[in-house]
């Protein structure tokens, strides 16, 4: 099959809620893939964030390989040796939360915002979660997040979700009343542009949150798992939450979300209160394990930041020759150019040139390379977006 006719089978049977660019991905490992016809690109956005140690890491390949032929999938009606594994090690590195596995990102915001309701007193049911904040599409999760674009064509919401701007601590304890049962909050936005508080940001949130007897709930579904050089992001604070939700890289890139909640918390969730049929299934959990091994084993954390750092160095050298380049964000793996024109054409001039990059928020150019990236394909890739970079300046001078 040739890409054309790939395009075509999708314009017929695939439904079209994604801008999709015109590129049928055939194979990849680490921070490069391949079209079909065999051209390489580097990927510095690989899966979305969620190839965080990079595409089909060899680990995380024998792992799913020796588990696949042993048991894919059994339900939650029986125990396997390995969910309780999964759970142990994610507990063990955050705050000594119990988990609740689920399949995305969306579905562990869903859990944390019916958790929340569970776990507080009858009459307490309102979340308060911050402008330009990213938590999912499904409907709970769609309607704690604060950007009116995901909300088009889709209301009436969820009740119950107040939106107060994101690093505003006075908002958030004006918005506080009897009837508040959790802040949920991204310790870093990410689609909301790699917006980064002010560093005692989280602590302030969590005072307020003792202070009113209200749940702090970090969705870490981005900032997660080592993202940010720490295995989570809240672990950059001297705070800890009672909840936090975790997906993408969690599992290198197979199909896991977790919901984790402190004990006295996570108990409010009863037998037949909550459930998904494929949550946790050996196959996925397989991964995670291998993940996070890996992660250690092969030093990522301390690695992370190194990555990040070399990104903002080159970018900071481009900026005395790219006047539409006003700064950088970053921490660890999580990096954002803030342009003074649309990000679009320079994402798209990018893959002319091999090189995947992302663009949110019109005007933010996002990375989430994966922590292990070799340095020369990080070398190659960074080269490759200055020339994108040039061949925009230069239509931008040409008018
Ligand atoms: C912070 C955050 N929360 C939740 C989600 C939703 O995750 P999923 O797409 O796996 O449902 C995302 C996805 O980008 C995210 O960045």
């Amino acid at each position: 099959m040739n890409a054309d006719q790939v395009f075509e089978q999708y314009s017929r049977f695939v439904i079209g809620n994604y801008g999709r660019t015109q590129l049928v991905v055939a194979r990849a490992q680490g921070s490069m893939f391949w079209d079909l016809d065999g051209r390489a690109y580097i990927d510095l956005f690989p899966g979305w964030g969620c190839s965080m140690i990079g595409h089909c890491h060899p680990k995380v390949v024998e792992a799913v390989r020796e588990q696949v032929a042993r048991l894919i999938h059994v339900d939650n009606t029986f125990f396997t040796v390995e969910q309780g594994r999964l759970a142990q090690m994610l507990s063990e590195r955050s705050f000594g939360g119990k988990c609740f596995f689920c399949n995305s990102g969306a579905e562990a915001n869903e859990a944390a915002i019916k958790l929340a309701r569970r776990y507080t007193p009858a009459g307490r049911y309102k979340i308060i979660t911050m402008e330009k904040s990213f938590h999912g599409r499904t409907y709970g999760a769609m309607s704690a997040t604060a950007q009116s674009k995901t909300h088009a064509g889709h209301e009436p919401l969820v009740p119950g979700f107040v939106y107060v701007p994101f690093n505003d601590v006075d908002a958030v304890r004006a918005a506080i009343d009897s009837e508040t049962a959790a802040i949920l909050v991204e310790p870093i936005q990410g689609e909301g542009g790699v917006n980064i508080p002010a560093d005692d940001y989280l602590a302030k949130l969590r005072d307020l949150c003792d202070d009113n007897n209200i749940l702090l709930m970090l969705d870490e579904v981005q900032t997660g798992c080592g993202r940010t050089g720490k295995w989570f992001g809240y672990q950059h604070t001297d705070i800890e939450p009672d909840v936090m939700t975790l997906a993408k890289g969690v599992a290198g890139g197979a199909p896991l979300g977790v919901m984790l909640a402190r004990p006295e918390v996570a108990a409010a969730m009863t037998p037949g209160s909550h459930a998904t049929t494929f949550g946790a299934n050996a196959l996925v959990v397989s991964a995670g394990i291998a993940t996070l091994n890996a992660i250690e084993s092969e030093g990522l954390l301390e690695r992370a930041d190194r990555v990040g750092k070399t990104i903002v160095d080159r970018v900071t050298q481009w900026q005395s020759r790219f006047a539409f380049i006003e700064g950088t964000r970053q921490r660890g793996v999580m990096i954002a150019i803030q342009l003074s024109v649309p990000g679009a054409p320079i994402v798209s001039a990018a893959l002319e040139l091999g090189l995947r990059v992302n663009c949110t928020q019109d005007t933010v150019l996002r990375m989430l390379p994966a922590m292990n990236i070799p340095d020369e394909e990080l070398d190659e890739g960074l080269s490759r977006l200055e020339q994108a970079m040039a061949r925009v300046e230069a239509q931008l001078v040409s008018g």
